[in-house]
């Protein structure tokens, strides 16, 4: 009794952590989150501070952290980072805003990604997938991750901005030219946002194109009194509370969110998809049997209801952690792990330890997609997503993206992987170091 009575004391301030000097800090988490984090739990144990750039992250690793941060009350949180990505994404970005903006926002930016809206965005997908797959070559290397950076890309261009199959390319150049500017000095810390710096002129020359054409876009589709089925039509439709519509540069601001979230996680998720099930070929058969048993030309929603694809997606997202973490600032005290932490501190829940703990997932480091047909994770288990109010935006869309794409591409081609892969930071995310490179034995 006298024990449990002693583990209930919450103690005041910060749990301890690493004591390096914060740029060191930031830049072995920037370069190897993994290994930073798993360092620390090594010494620390499940609950550890990590004094960086951007302020103390105190970091939780179990689904019971999971559960703290993500059932609290949204008004303990405000976003991280806001200083930095505010002037990069706008200051009335979804991923920036706060509190009661926040909420607004995200009542209005939430019918376009139901998953009742996926009919709609399937047959784009799959043709996307299609045509990516067509064009590469039989007797020819390849980068995976390319060609999946090129659907995600397309897909949102049809989906997001209603681009026609024919116009593609104009668009495709405009959002490049803005991705390549994220690079994540730009993107983390406020100091690189310097008009000398040429990286950040690179950015802003980029976002100031993109800017005039979306400006452009929607006065066109204003005055026409068509607004458009894709994404950017239903935010043209939509109304805040009080009946008014969006402005240009809400939707703007919004746009560019989507399209910094949706783009690389998607395109990467997708390249380690292929990496795992083709260094499997009893993965990548029963894939194939069951893909093959919808007929010649499956429907898009019929994919996405496929139980072992979908295993294999979950699974690829459970030991590919895109995300490997999600962090808060604290409004006001908050109570995380047995500690009182103050105001102003940040707290941040490990996906990737969540995903990887051997009490939930056994053989941890093993790719099985049978263990999501065996067993389904609990709320706080598996969060690839995050959590909460801020979880994924476009979690039912990039669910429903993955199963139709890579469901369209295991029966379409034939690769021989050429390397075993390794997680490495690519912009915001961490992905596959070297790209996923294979060799293309057939197209079909
Ligand atoms: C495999 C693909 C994806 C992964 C792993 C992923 C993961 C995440 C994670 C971990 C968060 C933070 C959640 C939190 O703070 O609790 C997030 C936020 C967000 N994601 Fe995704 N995402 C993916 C694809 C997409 C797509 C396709 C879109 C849109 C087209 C999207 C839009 C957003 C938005 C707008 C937010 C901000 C939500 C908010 O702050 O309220 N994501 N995503």
């Amino acid at each position: 009794m006298e024990q449990r009575e002693e583990s209930e004391v919450v103690r005041e301030g910060l749990p301890p952590g690493p004591g390096w000097p914060r740029l060191a800090l930031t830049g072995w988490y920037v370069k190897d989150p993994w290994g930073c984090i798993r360092s620390a739990r090594g010494r620390y144990g499940d609950l550890f501070t990590l004094r960086v750039m951007n302020g103390d992250v105190v970091v939780g690793c179990t689904p019971a952290h999971a559960r703290q941060v993500f059932s609290a009350d949204p008004g303990n949180f405000r976003a991280f980072a806001v200083d930095a990505l505010g002037p990069v994404l706008g200051e009335g970005a979804l991923l920036v805003s706060s509190g009661e903006t926040h909420r607004r926002q995200r009542k209005l930016l939430q019918p376009p990604f139901h998953g009742s809206r996926m009919r709609a965005y399937g047959r784009a997908m799959r043709e996307v997938a299609l045509e990516h797959g067509r064009a590469l070559r039989a007797g020819k290397d390849a980068r995976v991750h390319r060609t999946t950076t090129a659907i995600s890309l397309d897909v949102i261009l049809r989906t997001v901005f209603g681009v026609e199959a024919g116009a593609m390319a104009e668009g495709r150049q405009l959002l490049i030219d803005v991705l390549e500017g994220f690079s994540p000095m730009v993107v983390f810390s406020r100091k690189f946002q310097h008009p000398l710096f040429p990286p950040w002129r690179r950015l802003e020359r980029a976002l100031g194109v993109l800017d005039a054409r979306i400006e452009e876009e929607v006065r066109q589709r204003r005055g026409r009194g068509e607004h458009g089925e894709d994404i950017l039509g239903m935010l043209l439709d939509a109304r805040w509370e009080g009946g008014e519509p969006m402005t240009a540069k809400e939707i703007r601001d919004q746009l560019l969110t989507l399209l910094v979230a949706g783009h690389e996680t998607t395109a990467i998720a997708l390249a380690w998809a292929i990496h795992e099930v083709y260094r499997r070929p009893w993965v990548l058969k029963r894939l194939r049997e069951e893909i093959e048993g919808l007929g010649g030309d499956p429907e898009p929603e019929a994919l996405a209801r496929l139980p072992y694809l979908s295993a294999v997606c979950d699974e690829t997202l459970r030991l590919r952690a895109v995300v490997p973490d999600v962090v808060r600032q604290l409004t006001q005290p908050f109570e995380y792990g047995g500690w009182r932490l103050p105001a102003g501190a940040c707290v941040s829940v490990e996906i990737e330890a969540i995903h990887r703990d051997p009490g939930l997932y056994p053989e941890p480091d093993a790719f099985q997609p049978e263990r999501f047909l065996e067993r389904k994770p609990g709320p706080f288990e598996f969060l690839p997503f995050g959590g909460g109010h801020r979880r994924c935006l476009g979690a039912a869309f990039s669910d429903f993206e993955a199963r139709v794409v890579l469901g369209t591409l295991v029966t379409r081609l034939d690769l021989r992987p050429l390397l075993e892969e390794v997680p490495a930071r690519r912009n915001v995310t961490m992905g596959p170091r070297h790209g996923v490179p294979v060799e293309v034995l057939a197209v079909r």
